[in-house]
């Protein structure tokens, strides 16, 4: 694999408005709170912050809002060395945003998001990219399931007309429960992230139980992160491997955990690390996340 090119993560960008309190409010109550902090959110804008972070060449592509958040999100790509010059910017319409109450009793996040008119992405957006810069295509599984399906197969078609070296990596992220069903995008992609709750949701009680039925049952390689448990992961001719989760000495911020989780897996499986050493760096990565606020300075 050519390590310059470049990782695409494909998915929301949103700004994520923390609250940070020192307990969690009481409905109809008044409070002080400790902060409030304006930061970039969204699952596959969070992947590639952190990719970037530890020093993989990145892009993000998904819908962005032409309002007043705009130069925003795009000042704090840019800091971060994310390219955003493909994304498809939408006029007239508002960014989404996630109130996310941070209970610094446990770093516990509660998001409230809100989307009210920004479209998803198509899959006519994605055909606007030069496939050959791209060394990995990260999707975020989201209500666009019909666009995420032809976006794939896009790849994958392409992937069947180039020699063996410049192929394309696939992964895809399923973490929310949605009114669509987007089991069948696994088929499509080489690696796949199921958060805990889509994992409960299939009916698996633990994350281990869940690596081994879904890579038995699509034979593909699958990963499913479980909170304080820290994670699993099986290839469908392997053993299912896990690592626990490395916690901080304070849990200040666990938004994007899951996020982080991700980058630190595509890092590693891009240096063809094992897939123990994939989860166990996935899950260092993580832990430390839970420790700082918000993303910067990870590594
Ligand atoms: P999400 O952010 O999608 O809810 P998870 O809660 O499953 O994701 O967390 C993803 C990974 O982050 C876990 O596998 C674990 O390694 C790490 N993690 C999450 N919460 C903690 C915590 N309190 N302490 C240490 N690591 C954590
Ligand atoms: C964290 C996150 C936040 C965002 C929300 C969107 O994983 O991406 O940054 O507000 O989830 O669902």
């Amino acid at each position: 694999m050519d390590t310059n090119k470049t990782i695409l993560c494909v998915g929301l960008v949103c700004i994520d408005l923390k609250t940070i309190v020192q307990t969690y409010p009481l409905e109809d109550s008044g409070q002080r709170t400790l902060d409030t902090i304006k930061e970039r959110g969204g699952n596959a804008s969070n992947t590639a912050t952190v990719l970037s972070s530890i020093g993989c060449n990145v892009e993000f592509l998904g819908t962005v809002a032409d309002c007043e958040n705009i130069n925003f999100l795009r000042s704090d790509c840019s800091e971060y060395g994310i390219n955003i010059e493909n994304c498809a910017v939408c006029p007239k319409t508002k960014c989404p945003l996630s109130v996310v109450i941070i209970n610094t009793e446990n770093g516990s996040r509660t998001i409230l998001h809100s989307n009210k008119s920004l479209r998803e992405l198509k899959c006519e957006d994605f055909m606007k990219l030069d496939l050959k810069k791209y060394k990995w295509i990260h999707f975020e599984g989201r209500p666009n399931r019909d666009e995420i399906y032809l976006m794939m197969n896009h790849v994958r078609k392409y992937n069947n007309s180039v020699d063996d070296e410049d192929k394309i990596v696939i992964s895809l992220e399923i973490e929310k429960i949605r009114p669509v069903l987007l089991d069948d995008l696994i088929e499509l992609a080489d690696y796949t992230f199921l958060s805990k709750d889509y994992a409960r949701y299939l009916d698996y009680d633990d994350m281990t139980s869940c690596v081994k039925g879904m890579s038995d049952e699509k034979g593909k390689t699958i990963f499913c992160a479980w909170g304080e448990q820290g994670a699993a992961a099986k290839n469908p001719d392997g053993p299912i491997v896990t690592s626990k989760a490395f916690k901080p000495p304070q849990v200040k911020d666990t938004t994007g955990a899951g996020d982080t989780f991700i980058a630190g897996c595509i890092y590693s499986l891009c240096r063809n690390l094992s897939l123990g050493n994939c989860i166990e760096i996935g899950c260092r990565l993580a832990g430390a996340k839970c420790g700082i606020m918000g993303l910067k300075d990870i590594h």
